[in-house]
């Protein structure tokens, strides 16, 4: 079987390498190379990669043992959400449900509608060209977790270069990689142990509440602690940061799209279902370490080797979904899977919703006749691990607007 290098040459741009359609017909279990230079099985069916997000056979705990298979340049982090199965992950996992909870989540909506509209008035400001990744797209996912975190929103700066370097996918930077993940570890760990010195001024916010949870006797490690809040706050926000450029910039590329919007904003929610699901997340797959031998479609699969699962090839699979490259911004019962599947099903998935939600509508009612200042083309993708685009220039098609609502 021939070894394919992933990510593939045609990656960071808009629509998916056609690789994956083909692998999909022909080699649903197919070899590939990582950038860490380990050999792999990638499954890019919609039926196999929630299979191999579920199913126990598939470890997150053994991602980071000894000689484990790598995909990235940066090591996974142990003791965290993201690197432990159940029981252990559940037992973690139990500690940040009760504040990721729908109830709980949906209280952040007025205030994130709001700076939301804050940051479309940023945007007229800038006037025509105004690049929404730097005045929407981060800032506003980085507000949010800096809130619920009680990280200071100060430190953005910092934390954005450990953050884009952590997830850098250029060998060039391969050094500077670990060196940012050490920054970011002893960074939060500095925020932790400031926290745990004035526990008899609590906050409201998330770190703090696990600080207290450990303090009452909760089990939780001063490094699973550590490991949260670097979790937390890397997910919480360069996820979110990349799907709000690319959702607003493929509705864009087809101006039809952001027209239909315009007419009925009540769209939006299945507009960003779809757009979530059409959108690329990563270039690569999310890794599992197989603890048994297991068969899939004819492949032996021996405990110890690496499995990706494709999320993005999932989701445009026609097994799973009628025209999977069309974008149907109506489109119902969309079970995409960017947000994975079983045990670690994103934690953040309801907060993602509400900053995708709201900030599109803000934009949608501010600039009705918002345009692309590049052609689609060429706009830049930057050459990370969570697919996103470096720069999204618009224009605003303001004039004459303000004059007719007056
Ligand atoms: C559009 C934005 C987002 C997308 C597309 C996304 C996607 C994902 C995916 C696919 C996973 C599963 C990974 C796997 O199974 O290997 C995941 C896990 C996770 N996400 Fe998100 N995410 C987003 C936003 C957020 C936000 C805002 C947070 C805020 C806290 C967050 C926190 C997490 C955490 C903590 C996990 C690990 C859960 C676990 O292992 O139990 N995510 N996310």
């Amino acid at each position: 079987m021939s070894v394919l290098q992933i990510p593939f040459e045609d990656a960071f741009r808009f629509d998916p390498s056609p690789t994956f359609a083909e692998l999909r017909e022909n080699q649903p279990v197919a070899r590939v190379r990582t950038l860490a230079g380990a050999e792999v099985w990638l499954v890019t069916r919609y039926d196999d990669v929630r299979m191999v997000l579920a199913d126990p056979r598939f470890s997150r705990a053994a991602v980071v043992k000894q000689g484990a298979p790598r995909v990235a340049l940066a090591k996974p982090m142990p003791n965290s959400l993201t690197t432990t199965d159940p029981p252990e992950h559940t037992r973690l996992r139990k500690l940040v449900t009760p504040t990721f909870a729908h109830r709980r989540i949906e209280r952040t909506r007025p205030w994130v509608a709001e700076l939301s509209a804050q940051l479309a008035e940023d945007v007229a400001r800038a006037g025509d060209g105004a690049d929404i990744r730097q005045l929407v797209a981060l800032p506003l996912p980085i507000q949010v977790i800096c809130q619920l975190l009680g990280v200071p929103y100060e430190d953005r700066e910092r934390f954005r270069e450990w953050t884009e370097l952590g997830y850098s996918m250029k060998m060039a930077e391969k050094d500077l990689v670990e060196d940012a993940m050490t920054n970011l570890t002893a960074y939060i760990e500095n925020l932790v142990t400031k926290k745990l010195a004035n526990t008899d001024q609590p906050a409201e916010d998330l770190l703090d509440e696990l600080v207290r949870a450990r303090e009452e006797g909760d089990r939780l490690s001063q490094d699973e602690l550590i490991a949260f809040g670097v979790n937390l706050l890397v997910a919480g926000h360069e996820t979110s940061a990349n799907q709000i450029s690319s959702c607003v910039a493929t509705l864009l590329r087809w101006p039809e799209n952001w027209a239909k919007l315009v007419a009925d904003p009540s769209l939006v929610p299945s507009a960003i279902e779809e757009l979530l699901r059409f959108n690329r997340f990563s270039e690569v797959g999310q890794l599992r370490v197989a603890v048994e031998d297991v068969e899939l479609h004819g492949v032996q699969i021996k405990a110890g080797e690496g499995v990706m699962a494709a999320l993005n090839s999932a989701n445009r699979d026609p097994r799973a979904y009628d025209e999977p490259d069309e974008l149907r911004l109506d489109r119902q019962d969309n079970k995409h899977l960017s947000f994975g599947f079983g045990p670690h099903f994103c934690l953040g998935a309801q907060l993602a919703r509400i900053e995708l939600q709201e900030s599109l509508l803000a934009l949608v009612r501010r600039f009705p006749r918002m345009s692309l200042a590049k052609p689609a083309a060429e706009l830049e993708w930057r050459r990370v691990l969570v697919s996103g685009l470096a720069e999204l220039p618009v224009n605003l098609g303001l004039e004459g607007l303000e004059g007719l609502e007056g």
